[in-house]
């Protein structure tokens, strides 16, 4: 495993852009995502997606301290209720906003193996699941902020 850099908010436009579907499920998408968490946890974040590490592939990592979730070309299939509460980005270190997102949202993606999975978020998790999801559209949370204005 190996500590990836995390591309910067304006250093890179990878983090502007719509990723592809991810195809493969080798050996290298493996040594990527185990990669990616290992650099969530040494950043102290619960969550990064691969444009973060300069990838533009339809993949992410979250832990919300709940367990390690791989998310292999999530779609968020289900959603509801609202909060409203701050959010981070560890390409955009020491900004902190209220961002409002679904207060559950049920998520449809691929394991590592290709498989498909279904995942749940409530509160917290939700949020996370929907910042990362986000970051494979290339959209940031500070434009949820800007949208809320
Ligand atoms: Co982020």
């Amino acid at each position: 495993m190996a500590i990836r850099h995390i591309v910067q908010y304006g250093e890179d436009v990878v983090l502007r852009k719509v990723c592809r579907s991810q195809l493969t499920f080798d050996e290298k998408l493996a040594q990527t995502l185990d990669d990616m968490a290992e650099t969530m946890y040494k950043a102290n974040g619960v969550g990064l997606a691969a444009p973060q590490v300069g990838l533009l592939r339809r993949y992410c990592v979250v832990d919300v301290g709940d367990g390690l979730i791989e998310l292999v070309n999530p779609v968020i299939i289900e959603k509801h209720g609202h909060q409203f509460d701050q959010e981070g980005c560890l390409s955009i270190p020491g900004r902190y906003e209220n961002v409002e997102r679904p207060m559950y949202v049920k998520v449809r993606a691929q394991n590592r193996k290709g498989e498909t999975i279904i995942v749940e978020g409530e509160g917290f998790k939700a949020r996370a699941f929907c910042h990362e999801i986000d970051h494979l559209d290339g959209i940031v949370f500070l434009d949820r902020v800007a949208e809320q204005r």
